[in-house]
């Protein structure tokens, strides 16, 4: 997999991409660590949050003409107060943070550097549309011995560490989703990392 092609849209530009968007995370998030069993109703709902928020930016991969990757961001003051809860009781200014939400690939374009892409360009995006000094993603907590955890599972922390984020355990976020194969929603703990965007030290 190569030459796929990056474009960044926000506002008006967003809706169009809706449905791809919304079938691409229950394809990513269907499988570890996520587990999630999405519905294309519910998730073309959640999108909206990116088309409404004046300074949210969608980074979208392309493959000819197929989206078949996409990276989601957003200033935290437009995140619902789940996302926003841990920075309040951390006395962590809301305005301060940019959120950086979903990077999802589809596996066979994995490995040659798009997931670096979606963080050089949401970076840039925030940097361009806010004064914002942080930004901070989350990732789904599981235990070591998860009975669905993959043999070869590799995770995710060292790609993070090398764009530059620090993990903040105690910066935690709850969410609920149905896990595949479950019959309801259960609550699920996502942890925080942070990066600064000025080089000033993290609080
Ligand atoms: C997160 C995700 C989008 C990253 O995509 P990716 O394709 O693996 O990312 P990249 O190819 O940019 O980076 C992976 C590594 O390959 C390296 N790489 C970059 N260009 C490359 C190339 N041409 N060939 C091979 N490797 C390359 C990157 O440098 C990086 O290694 P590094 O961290 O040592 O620098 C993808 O793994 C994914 O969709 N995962 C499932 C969903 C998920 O968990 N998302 C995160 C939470 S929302």
């Amino acid at each position: 997999m190569s030459g796929l092609a990056f474009r960044t849209v926000a506002g008006a530009e967003v809706p169009p991409f809706i449905p791809a968007l919304a079938r691409l995370r229950i394809a990513v998030f269907r499988d570890w660590p996520y587990l999630y069993e999405g519905n294309q109703a519910s998730e073309e709902r959640y999108l909206r949050i990116y088309a409404e928020s004046a300074r949210a930016a969608v980074v979208l991969a392309f493959d000819g003409s197929e989206v078949v990757g996409a990276s989601t961001c957003l200033p935290l003051s437009d995140e619902t107060g789940n996302v926003q809860a841990p920075f309040r009781a951390a006395g962590i200014a809301i305005e301060r943070v940019f959120y950086f939400g979903e990077s999802i690939l589809l596996r066979p374009c994995r490995g040659t550097g798009a997931g670096v892409r979606f963080f050089a360009e949401r970076e840039a995006h925030a940097r361009r549309v806010s004064e914002c000094d942080i930004a901070a993603f989350c990732a789904v907590q599981r235990p070591p011995d998860h009975p669905a955890r993959p043999g070869d599972a590799v995770p995710l922390d060292a790609f993070w560490r090398k764009r530059g984020f620090t993990p903040y355990p105690a910066l935690e976020c709850e969410m609920h989703w149905k896990e595949v194969d479950a019959t309801e929603e259960t609550a699920h703990r996502l942890a925080f990392w942070l990066k600064s965007l000025t080089g000033a030290p993290l609080p």
